[in-house]
C-alpha cells in the first residue's frame, strides 16, 4: 500500500510566534489519520517547529537546500545542516524556485542525488505551465522534468521520493485542476515511471496533487486512485482548512 501524504507548503509565511500558534492549533486539532502529515515551515523556523512537534506525529519538511556538503555558498543551507537538526525531508523543485531562481531540472538532480545520498526523504515537485497544456504538450513537459531530474537514480532510491504533480497554471491561482486530469496526469506519471524502471517502483511512490486544494475539493481529487495525497499551500496556513484537508484522504 501506497503511503498517503497531506504536506503544508508554508512557503515565506508565518514569523516564530505564528509558527508556535499554528503548529499548537494543528496538533491540538489533528485528526486520528493514516495519512502522514508534513508540515514545511521557512528555515529560521525550523528548529523551532521541530521542537513544538517533538511529541507530536506530524513530520517538518524544508523547502529547499543546497547539494554541496559544506562551503562557500552564502544563503545557502545544506542537507547535513537540516540532518543536524531532524529535519529529513527537503521540498525540491517547486514552481516559485524553477521561476523566481532560475532552478533548473540539471540543477535539481544534483539536489535529489545529495538529498539520496544523504539519506533524506525528497518531495520532488514538477507540473507543466498554462501554455504547456494549452499546445497539449503538458504530457511531454512532464516526462521530460521526470527523466531530466530523476531518472538517473536506482531504483532503490526511490524509497525516498515522492513526487508532487503541480501544474503551474493551478497553484495560488484558485484554479485547480480537475479530478479526472490530476488522475491522467498521475496515471501517465507512473506509466513512465514503470517504463523507465519497473511496475513496483511504480506502483510503491506516492504521487502527491497540488495546485489550489482546499477543503470543498480535497475528497474528491483524493478518491482519485492513483492520487495519493496533496501538497497544499494557502489552505495550510489556516489549521481548520488543513485540518478538513486532512480529513479528507
Ligand atoms: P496552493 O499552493 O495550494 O496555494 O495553490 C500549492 C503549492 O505551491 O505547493
Amino acid at each position: 500500500m501506497r503511503t498517503k501524504i497531506v504536506a503544508g507548503n508554508w512557503k515565506m509565511n508565518n514569523n516564530l510566534e505564528e509558527t508556535e500558534a499554528l503548529l499548537a492549533e494543528l496538533s491540538a486539532k489533528l485528526p486520528d489519520t493514516k495519512a502522514q502529515v508534513i508540515v514545511a515551515p521557512t528555515f529560521v523556523n525550523l528548529a523551532a517547529a521541530k521542537r513544538s512537534l517533538q511529541s507530536s506525529t506530524i513530520q517538518v519538511a524544508a523547502q529547499n537546500m543546497h547539494f554541496a556538503e559544506s562551503g562557500a555558498y552564502t544563503g545557502e543551507i545544506s542537507a547535513d545542516m537540516l540532518l543536524n537538526i531532524e529535519v529529513d525531508t527537503v521540498i525540491l523543485g517547486h514552481s516559485e524556485r524553477r521561476a523566481y531562481f532560475g532552478e533548473t531540472d540539471e540543477l535539481l538532480a544534483k539536489k535529489v542525488k545529495t538529498a539520496v545520498e544523504k539519506g533524506m526523504k525528497t518531495i520532488f515537485c514538477f507540473g507543466e505551465e498554462l501554455e504547456d497544456r494549452k499546445a497539449d504538450n503538458h504530457f511531454a513537459v512532464v516526462e521530460s522534468q521526470l527523466k531530466n531530474a530523476l531518472f538517473d537514480l536506482d531504483a532503490d532510491a526511490w524509497k525516498n521520493i515522492i513526487l508532487a504533480y503541480e501544474p503551474v497554471w493551478a497553484i495560488g491561482t484558485g484554479e485547480t485542476a480537475s479530478p479526472e486530469q490530476a488522475q491522467e496526469m498521475h496515471a501517465f506519471i507512473r506509466k513512465t515511471i514503470a517504463e523507465a524502471y519497473d511496475a513496483s517502483v511504480a506502483d510503491e511512490v506516492s504521487i502527491l496533487y497540488g495546485g489550489s486544494v482546499k477543503p470543498g475539493n480535497a475528497s474528491e481529487i483524493f478518491s482519485k486512485p492513483d492520487v495519493d495525497g496533496g501538497l497544499i499551500g494557502g489552505a495550510s496556513l489556516k489549521s481548520d482548512d488543513f485540518v478538513a484537508i486532512i480529513e479528507a484522504i
